[in-house]
């Protein structure tokens, strides 16, 4: 219980900087019906509800009063938010832009966005009567999350580390069978397990004790053979593939066991050690590696010139420049104004991207052959892909035919290969910026990609709204199996041309991404196979998609919508490419849209040193 006084000391600061803001607050210690009324609210909200009973119950014990006059502003579109609120008294009135929305009563959530992330308010609420209002905000919320995701985790790892079937298994494998677990619960004198049932499930006691009885061959009634309590197991034998059980398992009072089914077993254990992706870096690469690094070590920012602009964005831009002594030498220069990643915070971000990069020798990623800085920017040398981006072609097109889509499609399981076999996700996945298509490849360009190491979560909020994995929604941790998840998503606006999950604004897709891939009904253009396969990357759970199992990602590649393509062509260069981009030479930018010239010089910013191992 220590997690859980430290986090209780949390939300009480949490509590007493506000009251200092608001001193006429009652007490936080609030009556029990207030509690019940914001325990419904969560429970009817879309988006809350999916939390665990456990989390929401610590939201609620967490939760301080917040009151408003007559015509007071609560919410206001376009500020900056971090609290939610739950209303227990009153009437508000909800608008965007002036217009109407609604009004709301008692029981209703509300700013809900805000604690996912940081973010403007997509809409005012105002106050119609004085309310009377429960908040709770984004670090407080975040830290439940975390906490009660880690709290469980590391008991599952304990309980798992006890059981002598389990004794010779890898760390790494307690860890992702600790994401597989279920918890379920029993009442008094309920048959877990019955005698001469067919089971294929393995049971560790979390909570309670229970009854293990055996028929008596002559009176044919059960005989207590011993009791069992947290920590005890029982049902290994299905694991190993016997289906009968040999006793009845009945629990005693209430029963809590952490519960694994065969198939599931099955494809996590002995599926970890083929990380075998290594083949890529071999000897005379190296040699190849350390001359390119050589040449381009060399080089300085006055050696080259500016042809044309690539991209734009908030970040700075990309330009393509040419080596001036070299003519038919070109790359693509990313301009980032340092000024703008220290106001973002981006520092981090930049230098992972900046390391994962340089280190990224794949066919399938934009290469980085190094970095400049000076006062005001920091500047990126890349691989240049004149072929534009997939984001323009799909543009153009509207959606794509299943060949097509499988080329590409075949590129970004490539990519992720390579990626998670040396311990990265990449987390950025869509059509836009991210993906370029080179003369005949599609490559993958960074951004959010970050090293977690093996078998590791990180707890980022991060990436485009609709292509955001559920679990990172819910703030439970996430791993690689996210990027599967948005391999199911793009797979999905290639052939149609719309992601499968969308909402008028980022709150609405969240709660879509929730309501699970089930519930979209797939265009008729979609093929059986196609669907399947989507469908199988993008399950609820991340340890059930596909490329997360045993066989790692052969298993999409040996899905039936690839049946008969040619991974081999597609990794030697030699499969042709269902579009080839037209690029005349070196210096042709006609696959790129015009940009206008940026005239907003940044103020320089040098003297933080952030930027050091540029
Ligand atoms: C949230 O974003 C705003 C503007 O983008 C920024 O000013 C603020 O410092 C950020 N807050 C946090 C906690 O990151
Ligand atoms: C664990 O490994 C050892 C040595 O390899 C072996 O003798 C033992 O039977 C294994 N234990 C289990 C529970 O599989
Ligand atoms: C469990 O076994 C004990 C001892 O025989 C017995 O008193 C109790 O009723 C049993 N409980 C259930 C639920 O079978
Ligand atoms: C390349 O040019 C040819 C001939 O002009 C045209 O038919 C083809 O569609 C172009 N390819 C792309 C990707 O635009």
């Amino acid at each position: 219980m220590k997690y859980f006084i430290e986090l209780m000391k949390n939300c009480v600061e949490t509590v007493l900087v506000f009251t200092a803001f608001f001193p006429f607050f009652p007490c936080p210690f609030e009556l029990p019906r207030s509690k019940e009324l914001i325990h419904d609210a969560i429970l009817d909200n879309d988006f809350m509800k999916n939390l665990e009973l456990s989390q929401i119950q610590e939201i609620v014990d967490c939760m301080y009063p917040v009151d408003y006059g007559e015509d007071a502003c609560i919410i206001k579109e376009g500020d900056v938010g971090s609290l939610v609120y739950v209303m227990e008294e009153g009437k508000v009135e909800v608008t965007k832009e002036e217009m109407k929305l609604c009004t709301m009563g008692p029981g209703r959530v509300f700013g809900e966005l805000a604690i996912l992330y940081n973010c403007t308010r997509t809409a005012t609420v105002r106050t119609l009567t004085h309310v009377k209002l429960w908040a709770i905000d984004r670090q407080c919320f975040q830290t439940i999350m975390m906490r009660t995701g880690l709290i469980k985790h590391a008991e599952y790892m304990d309980f798992l580390k006890s059981v002598p079937t389990f004794k010779n298994l890898t760390e790494e494998t307690l860890n992702k069978l600790s994401d597989v677990m279920e918890e379920t619960h029993y009442d008094d004198g309920e048959f877990i397990i019955r005698q001469g049932a067919m089971g294929d499930t393995f049971f560790i006691i979390s909570k309670g004790m229970v009854n293990v009885t055996q028929e008596d061959p002559a009176s044919h009634e059960p005989v207590l053979l011993r009791e069992m309590t947290r920590g005890d197991w029982f049902g290994e034998r299905a694991l190993q593939g016997e289906d009968v059980r040999t006793a009845n398992v009945v629990a005693v009072d209430s029963v809590t066991c952490l519960v694994i089914d065969r198939d599931s077993f099955k494809h996590l254990i002995g599926g970890l050690e083929d990380v075998s992706n290594k083949g890529y870096e071999d000897a005379e690469l190296k040699a190849k590696y350390e001359a390119e690094n050589a040449f381009f070590s060399s080089l300085k920012l006055t050696d080259f010139n500016i042809i044309d602009t690539l991209g734009v964005g908030g970040f700075g831009r990309v330009e393509l420049v040419q080596l001036k002594n070299e003519d038919a030498k070109t790359f693509a220069m990313k301009i980032l104004k340092k000024r703008h990643i220290v106001d973002t915070r981006q520092q981090e971000h930049i230098r992972s991207e900046k390391h994962i990069m340089t280190d990224a020798h794949c066919d399938f990623i934009v290469r980085l052959y190094r970095t400049f800085k000076d006062s005001k920017y920091l500047y990126m040398l890349m691989e240049a892909c004149l072929g534009g981006e997939l984001w323009t072609i799909l543009r153009d097109r509207g959606s794509f035919d299943d060949s097509t889509t499988r080329f590409y499609t075949g590129c970004v399981v490539e990519a992720f290969a390579y990626l998670h076999a040396k311990g990265i996700i990449y987390r950025d996945l869509k059509p836009e910026t991210s993906s370029w298509t080179a003369y005949h490849k599609l490559k993958v360009d960074f951004g959010f990609a970050k090293k977690i190491g093996y078998c590791k979560k990180t707890w980022t909020f991060c990436g485009t709204p609709e292509y955001v994995a559920p679990e990172i929604i819910l703030n439970k941790g996430h791993d690689v199996s996210a990027d599967y998840w948005s391999l199911g998503i793009l797979m999905y606006e290639l052939l149609t041309g719309s992601p499968p999950f969308t909402g008028l604004d980022p709150m609405k897709t969240y709660n879509v991404i929730l309501r699970g891939i089930d519930m979209i009904e797939f265009p008729k253009k979609v093929t059986k196979n196609a669907a399947n396969l989507i469908k199988k990357l993008c399950r609820d759970n991340p340890i059930e998609r596909l490329g997360n199992l045993k066989n790692g990602v052969k298993d999409i590649q040996k899905h039936k919508w690839f049946e008969g393509f040619n991974w081999e062509g597609l990794k030697k260069g030699t499969l042709t490419p269902p579009i080839s981009p037209n690029v005349s030479s070196a210096t042709d930018t006609s696959n790129f849209d015009s940009f206008p010239e940026d005239t907003d010089e940044p103020p320089p910013d040098d003297n933080s040193g952030w930027d050091y191992d540029f």
